[in-house]
């Protein structure tokens, strides 16, 4: 399939075009590089053996959205672009909710007038908000989040559901991520956040490579394992192949829209990552412990059969192959993609 992947130069989307040239499909990147730069290019041209092809396109322009339809014969899209800092999204939630809405609502508009029908998004486990039970299942209906970032996820899943319900062949993948981290084996592409980190990976490996001198960590008084805050964290290699894996599956879902989870149903606690880290780098982490950060879950992991039984796809890399893989990214690349 010729696959239009938004957001395609970002963290998830780079890794994800790399799976798809893989599995034989033709990636085609559309991102504004407003989160991330121009430089990745040329890395995942060489890791795919081919070229790629990147339109710099801001997608809540609907005129620039709509010509890259008429050009692009595109068969699929993976819709990753969008703003994705919890705490930016508080501070400026008009800006949040326009961004992601406004580039969503153009691109389903010119897949309508162009006739595309398969669609896999990008959304979020932070839509099961407060009150669903851990593991977290896809059958859970109370969907909200805690900031505006993740209300965007709740109500870009609520906006695809409608739009899939009446359009003739119509399908739609809600692909709800739990903790994406780790990089391509390589350490030729990986995270690379602008500003400081807001994610506790990153951080931990910006403090491993001597960019900052010590991570905080918000609170130890949660009722979990060791009193840190436990989190899925799934390798962007496996999220990236169950993309590959959704994408896959569109044609023979039963519903026009259908939810699946990417995690690997464990939890690791802050503390577990911190050790793993440096075991994996043989630096140190040297921490503090603050206190709670706002809105924070003590624990988040998925319930993961139904990717398992419906996509035919679960997680493999563990948490050594995750902070390895960080680790030789940030390491390789200390200071990020080159600008
Ligand atoms: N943490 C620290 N110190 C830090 C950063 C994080 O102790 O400097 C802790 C957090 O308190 C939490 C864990 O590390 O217990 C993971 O925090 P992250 O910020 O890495 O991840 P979150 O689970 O808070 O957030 C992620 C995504 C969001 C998404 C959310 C829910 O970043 O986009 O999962 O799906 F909304």
């Amino acid at each position: 399939m010729r696959v239009l992947v938004t957001g395609g130069a970002g963290f998830i989307g780079s890794h994800t075009v790399l799976a798809l040239a893989a599995a034989g499909h033709d990636p085609v990147i559309a991102d504004n590089f407003s989160n991330s730069k121009p430089s990745v290019l040329p890395r995942i041209e060489e890791l795919a053996g081919r070229p790629v092809t990147l339109h710099e396109v801001d997608l809540t322009d609907t005129a620039a959205t709509d010509a890259l339809f008429a050009a692009g014969g595109f068969d699929a899209v993976i819709h990753f672009a969008g703003f994705k800092a919890v705490g930016e999204s508080v501070a400026k939630p008009a800006l949040y909710y326009r961004n992601n809405i406004d580039s969503t609502l153009s691109v389903l508009d010119a897949m309508v007038k162009h006739g595309v029908s398969r669609f896999v998004f990008s959304s979020s486990a932070t839509v099961y908000g407060e009150k669903a039970p851990v593991p977290y299942r896809e059958d859970w209906e109370f969907l909200e989040a805690t900031n505006p970032y993740g209300q965007t996820k709740v109500m870009i899943e609520r906006i695809l559901t409608d739009v899939a319900a009446v359009n003739e062949g119509w399908k739609v993948a809600l692909l709800r991520y739990f903790n994406p981290v780790g990089a391509h084996a390589s350490g030729r592409i990986g995270e690379d956040p602008n500003g400081i980190p807001n994610n506790l990976m990153p951080f931990v490996s910006q403090v491993a490579v001597g960019r900052r001198d010590r991570l905080t960590v918000f609170g130890d008084d949660y009722p979990t394992s060791d009193g840190t805050g436990e989190r899925d964290y799934i390798h962007v290699v496996d999220l990236a192949a169950g993309h590959v894996a959704a994408l896959d599956h569109l044609d023979a879902m039963a519903t026009p829209a259908r939810a699946f989870n990417l995690g690997t149903g464990t939890g690791t606690s802050v503390l577990q990552i911190v050790r793993a880290f440096e075991a994996a780098s043989g630096r140190p982490i040297p921490y503090d412990v603050g206190p709670r950060r706002a809105g924070d879950l003590p624990t988040s992991y998925a319930d993961a059969t139904r990717a398992r039984e419906e996509l035919g796809w679960t997680a493999k890399l563990s948490i050594e192959d995750m902070c390895a893989d960080s680790w030789r990214w940030q390491s390789n690349n200390p200071e990020g993609f080159p600008s």
